[in-house]
């Protein structure tokens, strides 16, 4: 085994798996106002950045090669409610940021987050009744409306992310009905109920007020695995172009079923708390930063993965220049 491991070129030859810029999706947080920028603390790194600053992060990203963007928004607390009306009103902040970004940089590809949590007083990614149990139809509902208006504002992709049963099909038999032919559906078919989402949770301003503590009822438990597959089969049934499979690193085991076994544009995301949990160990000097963050990636590429969303998508681009 060792004649082809002791040269670079034999090891380039029958490399297996590659990193490029073209495998990452950079998921980025937007503000309000202008001229605005702020760290996000259990992030080291990572900017919320209103509209007029993101475009110049958007045209490094396009610079780089990396094909697409997915917005997730920083909602103020006025713009919340129980109904989560703003998230589909047009001259909202994600359907201004699309417009801004699509006249900007046409070729860019933009992927919107469908899901309530961003709007919602409570923080579920739904509707709730009296009890706080989140209410798939009326919430499915208010989704459709929400990756319409993404669509009307120019998304390229919409990216469900709220695990209600029959979004995905109700959410293309509208974009069909109003003209979106070509929207493409990223569905997050299996999102698990995990931990890792934390610093996430800080960034977009959810984290203080998540009713009941947790997403249970609708998000994944962690112990499954056919059920990602089942998952997958129905938002794929229901007209979903790509999958995604979320956290990333501790579920690679899924991203590799859902590819050997569906054969579909299959994604993983490399969620806050594993980013975070990177940075720690590169800020104390315990991991060496730039190659164990590229070894973390190709490890999504040798599960299966046609791609990574990654808050390293920046940073690996350019070590891979
Ligand atoms: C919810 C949503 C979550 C993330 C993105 N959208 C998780 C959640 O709060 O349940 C997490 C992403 C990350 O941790 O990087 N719609």
């Amino acid at each position: 085994m060792r004649r082809l491991r002791a040269s670079a070129f034999a090891r380039d030859l029958v490399r297996e798996n590659r990193l490029s810029p073209a495998d990452f999706i950079f998921p980025v947080f937007v503000l309000e106002g202008s001229g605005q920028r702020e760290a996000v603390p259990s992030m080291p790194g990572v900017e919320r950045l209103s509209v007029d600053l993101l475009v110049e992060q958007a045209r490094e990203v396009a610079a780089l090669g990396i094909p697409a963007l997915a917005l997730f928004p920083v909602v103020p607390a006025q713009r919340k409610s129980l109904d989560a009306a703003e998230a589909w009103n047009p001259d909202g902040l994600v359907q201004r940021a699309v417009k801004t970004l699509k006249d900007a940089l046409p070729e860019l590809g933009i992927i919107t987050d469908v899901a309530l949590d961003p709007y919602t007083t409570h923080g579920q990614d739904g509707i709730i009744d009296d009890t706080g149990y989140v209410l798939n139809d009326v919430t499915s509902e208010t989704l459709v409306k929400q990756a319409l208006s993404h669509a009307v504002a120019g998304a390229d992709v919409v990216a469900p992310s709220d695990m209600m049963d029959g979004r995905i099909g109700a959410i293309r038999q509208r974009l069909e009905t109003e003209g979106h032919l070509n929207t493409l559906i990223l569905a997050y078919a299996a999102k698990y109920a995990s931990s890792y989402y934390g610093p996430f949770r800080d960034a977009v301003g959810s984290s203080g007020n998540i009713k009941g503590g947790n997403k249970f009822s609708y998000q994944m438990d962690p112990g499954n695995s056919d059920e990602a597959l089942h998952e997958c089969a129905l938002d794929l049934a229901e007209g979903a172009d790509m999958i995604m499979v979320k956290p990333g690193m501790p579920y690679l085991d899924i991203a590799r079923r859902v590819k050997q076994e569906l054969k579909v544009p299959t994604f993983a995301y490399q969620v806050s708390g594993e980013y975070a949990m990177h940075m720690a160990a590169f800020e104390r000097g315990w991991l060496a930063q730039e190659p164990v963050m590229l070894e973390s990636l190709l490890a999504f590429k040798r599960a299966g993965c046609d791609g990574i969303l990654t808050y390293f998508a920046v940073a690996a681009a350019r070590a891979l220049q």
